[in-house]
This record gives C-alpha cells, sequence and structure tokens, in this order.
C-alpha cells in the first residue's frame, strides 16, 4: 500500500500550483485530549491501563516508539505545559509501548521511566530500554522493538546538520528507512554557516517518504486555525503581521538560555515559535530584507534586577540582547515586524500575535496561556473576542501525527502535519538573520562592551 503523501510533498505540490490540501486544519476537528483520555476510559471501565490492553482487541495492536532525550519536553517540567510523553499516553492509551529511551544522562532517563512506573501508565513503560546512544540501541534491539515513531527532543546543538554526531535524523532514517520523525524546535542551534546543510537535510527527510512534524505546536492552537479558517473562507491576503513576545526573564533560571554560544540566543531558542507563527500567516520570507535593532545588556536600558542566574559567568560576548525588533518582507510583498523582550518578571509571558488583511484585524493574545482571539471585520469597528477553554496544542500535534502515521488508507479527512521539516528550516533561517541584522546594526566599537 502506497504512503500518503507527507505534508512537504503537498507543500512542494501547492507551490507549483497543483495543491490539493489545505495546509491547515477545520478548528471544530482539533480533539481535546480529555476527549479521548485513556484515564478516564480506564476509569469509566472500571479497569486498569493494563487490563484495558489484557482487554486487548478493540484498542488495536502496540504502537512502538523511541524517545531521543529524557529532559523537560519529553517528560514535563514547572516551567511550562510541555511533556510529549503525557500527550503520546492520552493519545495511543495501554496501545503504547516505549522500546527505548535513549539519553547520554542514563541516570536521568533511569530516574523518569521509574516514576512512570510508579503510575497507572506503566504497561508502557516497564520493558523500556535506556540507552546512551542511537547505535546502542540499533545494536541491541530485538524484531519486536521496531519502532513506528522517533521523537526528538535531545538539545538542537545534537542534530540538524550532515556532521557525525549531530545528524540523529539522518541515521534513525539510515537505520529504520521511513519511520515517522517528531522533531522538536528549533531544529539546530550550530554556527548560522550551516543552515544549507539543514536544507540538505530536510531534502533527505522529504526524499526519504518519511512523515515527518516539528513541534512549532502553535500553529495547532484551535485560535491559529480560526484565524486561517477566515483568512481562507474570505479569500484573504495577509497584508501584514505584527509579533510581540515579551518573556518573563525572572522564570528563567537555565544559564545556557542566557548564553549565546549555548543556545543561538533568545531570538533563535524562544523567538523561533513566533517568527514560525508568523511565516504560518505570511508565508516565505526574503531573507534580504531582514533588518533588525537591539537593545544590549550593557547599555543603560538594558540592566535587569530580578535575574536568576549569574551573567556574570557568560562571556560579554555571549551575552543576550534584552530586546530585539526586526522587519521584513514576505515574498508576497507583505510585511513583518517582531519584537522580542527580556523585560517582565513573575511567571507568565506575554506574547500577541495581530494578522491583517484587506478589512481584518486578527489578534491572537496570551497563546501560551489562555489563548483569546480578537477580530475585527469589515463592516464594523468593534472588535468580537473568542475565548478557547482547555485547548492543547500540544496534544493536537502529537494526535495529529499519529493519525499521520495510521492514515495508511490515505483518508482525506485526516488533519495535515502543520510544520515539515523544510518549513522549520525557513523559520530557522528567519531567526537566524534576524540575530545577526541585530548584531551588524549595533554599531558599537568593541571596546565599549564592558569586560567581564
Ligand atoms: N515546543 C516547546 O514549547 C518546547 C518546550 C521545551 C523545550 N523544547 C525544545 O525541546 C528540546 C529539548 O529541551 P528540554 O527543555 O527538554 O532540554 P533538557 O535539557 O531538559 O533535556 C535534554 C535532554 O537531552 C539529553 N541529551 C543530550 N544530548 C543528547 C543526545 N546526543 N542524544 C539524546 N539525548 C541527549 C540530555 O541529557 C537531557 O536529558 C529543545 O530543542 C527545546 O527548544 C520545546
Amino acid at each position: 500500500m502506497s504512503r500518503r503523501p507527507s505534508m512537504l510533498d503537498q507543500i512542494s505540490r501547492s507551490h507549483s500550483g497543483s495543491g490539493v490540501r489545505r495546509g491547515s486544519i477545520d478548528p471544530s476537528r482539533l480533539v481535546p485530549m480529555d476527549k479521548l483520555s485513556v484515564e478516564s476510559l480506564c476509569r469509566r471501565a472500571e479497569l486498569g491501563f493494563d487490563r484495558v490492553t489484557a482487554a486487548g482487541g478493540s484498542l488495536g495492536n502496540d504502537f512502538n516508539v523511541v524517545f531521543v532525550g529524557a529532559g523537560n519536553i519529553m517528560f514535563g517540567s514547572d516551567e511550562g505545559p510541555w511533556n510529549h510523553s503525557f500527550r503520546f499516553e492520552h493519545k495511543l492509551g495501554p496501545r503504547l509501548k516505549v522500546v527505548a529511551l535513549i539519553d547520554p544522562a542514563v541516570d536521568r532517563a533511569t530516574a523518569v521511566l521509574q516514576k512512570k512506573c510508579d503510575t497507572f501508565v506503566k504497561s508502557a513503560y516497564e520493558n523500556t530500554r535506556v540507552f546512551r546512544t542511537l547505535d546502542d540501541f540499533v545494536k541491541n534491539m530485538s524484531r519486536k522493538d521496531m519502532p513506528r515513531a522517533f521523537v526528538v527532543g535531545s538539545p538542537p546543538m545534537f542534530r540538524g546538520t550532515t556532521q557525525p554526531g549531530r545528524d540523529i535524523e539522518r541515521q534513525i532514517l539510515k537505520h529504520f528507512p521511513g519511520v515517522a520523525l517528531f522533531i522538536e524546535k528549533p531544529i539546530a542551534t550550530g554556527p548560522s554557516g550551516e543552515i544549507e546543510e539543514a536544507f540538505k537535510l530536510a531534502k533527505y527527510i522529504s526524499d526519504s517518504g518519511a512523515v515527518c512534524s516539528v513541534g512549532y505546536m502553535l500553529r495547532y492552537l484551535k485560535a491559529v486555525q480560526m484565524m486561517k479558517q477566515i483568512l481562507e473562507e474570505n479569500n484573504l491576503t495577509v497584508m501584514a503581521t505584527v509579533a510581540r513576545y515579551a518573556t518573563a526573564y525572572e522564570a528563567i533560571a537555565k544559564p545556557d538560555w542566557w548564553d549565546k554560544a549555548r543556545s543561538a540566543g533568545p531570538i533563535v531558542e524562544q523567538g523561533t515559535h513566533f517568527c514560525d507563527l508568523s511565516r504560518y500567516f505570511g508565508g516565505d520570507v526574503d531573507i534580504s530584507t531582514v533588518s533588525a535593532h537591539s537593545l544590549e545588556w550593557y547599555e543603560n536600558a538594558g540592566q535587569l534586577s530580578k535575574m536568576q542566574v549569574d551573567e556574570t559567568a557568560i562571556p560579554p560576548e555571549n551575552r543576550i540582547p534584552r530586546v530585539t525588533a526586526a522587519t521584513w518582507k514576505y515574498e508576497s510583498g507583505a510585511v513583518g515586524s517582531f519584537t522580542h523582550l527580556v523585560a517582565l518578571q513573575g511567571h507568565d509571558y506575554s506574547c500577541e500575535l495581530e494578522v491583517y488583511a484587506d478589512g481584518y484585524q486578527l489578534k491572537l493574545v496570551n497563546p501560551y496561556v489562555q489563548p483569546v482571539l480578537y477580530i475585527r471585520r469589515p463592516g464594523s469597528d468593534l472588535e468580537e473576542t473568542h475565548r478557547f477553554a482547555d485547548d492543547d496544542p500540544f496534544f493536537s500535534e502529537i494526535s495529529v501525527l499519529i493519525d499521520n502515521i495510521e492514515d495508511i488508507e490515505e483518508d482525506p479527512e485526516t488533519a495535515q502535519i502543520l510544520c515539515t521539516f523544510e518549513d522549520a528550516c525557513k523559520s530557522y533561517q528567519l531567526t537566524w538573520a534576524i540575530r545577526e541584522a541585530s548584531e551588524r546594526s549595533r554599531n558599537i566599537k568593541k571596546e565599549t562592551v564592558p569586560a567581564a
């Protein structure tokens, strides 16, 4: 049976003018997690997770998954709502079998597995084996471990290139041709000179025919899909995107995040979500038009009083800007702008994206915590307000991935993967262009940067 075309196929088809599917999902088809919760299913049926498996049949066959990285994105943390293992458990229920957890930090990996085995989801993890590397897994796996998907949540400096040790995607596809991939954002954080390698990798992945999704989960928000629906149904052309991302810096205690040498800086590491969302509405960016300015750590206005890390331990040239403001032209002619701020204290970020088209303002507010969409339409000066209770884009992106992997019948109704590797490369490229434009514009003499 032939595999349904990947989103990349569809994107390239739509670029060539013969596209059959849109890169969006009817928002009413984004099913909340509790509607599928196996925990509630088990409770209702008065069965344990294992006994539902034992009851067998109706829930289908095991679904083998390999997790790469045993960190926060995979198993959750206090810093945010991300936690892929939790979404896989809810999507697949007792079918989920995590056959391997690959992480050089073996103790951390073992500890998170032990925690899982102490809960009702034990059957997904009781046979999980920990490996330091992919090669170790390949050497030691048995036939019954054959994975249907790899979920890659290792740090981006170890992936997104074609170089040995930093090419996990290529290694996975070499050993498991056609296996599905879920890759976290950003797709890399190496020097900007390596961006071309990322595009080569995107071609390699698309040529392989593998289902591949990149973790720009904001695309899966119901509010975002409603914005897309309004634009499509009214045949609108986006004129401008205006994005603002103000981070609550007091809550960021990870030293790497404050060090450009380790995280590539706040635009590449964090602002990437909003650069990607801007591109989702505005389309491809003419990278040569990107311009930007920054407020730097050594300028008077850039002094922060509530930093949780010791910035003096970071070399001056690697310290991050407090504000970065960029503008660019999309290839459509539309204009994009993005301001990233390291300015707020407390815990919650303040983030907004406005999309303008003839007669319309679509304003998305607070997409991370409690998304609200304000819409102004032709014929009225008033704003409509739409709220989206219990929307979980992390669940929707995993749910759509699994549906695509299992959709061997090529059901035209199956929701589309919304971010391919190639698309994610373009967002990565935009973030680097913004960082470099802001660094070029600093116009400071090196000696004005205070020494450590
Ligand atoms: N979509 C989101 O909102 C979101 C949220 C959090 C993190 N992320 C992304 O997820 C990725 C991981 O972030 P995190 O917060 O989980 O980091 P983390 O530091 O908590 O965990 C990373 C884990 O990967 C392991 N690791 C290191 N090298 C490895 C290798 N070569 N192979 C396998 N594992 C390796 C580390 O030992 C660690 O356990 C980053 O790209 C980050 O940007 C995305």
